[in-house]
């Protein structure tokens, strides 16, 4: 999926089940996101500097929701870039295959939820930047 771009990306408005006992966000795999959910995992502890992601991925689909805290998420299609800071946790941000992610400015206690479309696969990954550039045509 070389030839995606950033505007292919897009905060989704998940639905808030507002309650005076405490809110809820339903996540449907083919419904609220537009993929099948075959993997779920998070992050946490994320000491306060840190940077996560500087990876792209060939075919992995991602929302990524700040279940808890906030952080800043950069997408780059090796033309353009945008950031988002996710501070609430009725947003999640998809992610489509092709994009060059960077991930900091975590707050303390944030948790990062993340549903994706493929199991894990070490192969889709793309973590050198050039190599990126490359696989995007632009290098
Ligand atoms: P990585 O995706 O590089 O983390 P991040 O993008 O958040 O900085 O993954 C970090 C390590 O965890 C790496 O060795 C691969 C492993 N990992 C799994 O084993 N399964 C998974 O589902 C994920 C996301 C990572």
């Amino acid at each position: 999926m070389e030839h995606t771009t950033i505007k292919d990306c897009k905060l989704i408005d998940l639905r808030k089940i507002s309650d005076p006992r405490g809110n809820l966000t339903p996540i449907e795999g083919g419904k609220d996101v537009p993929f099948d959910i075959k993997r779920v995992y998070y992050l946490y502890d994320v000491p306060g500097g840190e940077s996560r992601g500087a990876h792209a991925h060939k075919q992995l689909y991602q929302l990524i929701i700040a279940a808890s805290g906030s952080f800043s998420v950069t997408l780059d299609d090796g033309m353009n870039k945008k950031s988002f800071n996710l501070n609430r946790s009725y947003y999640g941000l998809l992610i489509v295959p092709g994009i060059w992610r960077d991930l900091d400015d975590f707050s303390s206690g944030a948790v990062l939820l993340c549903l994706a479309s493929e199991h894990y696969e070490a192969e889709d990954y793309i973590r050198d930047y050039d190599e990126f550039l490359k696989y995007k045509g632009i290098k």
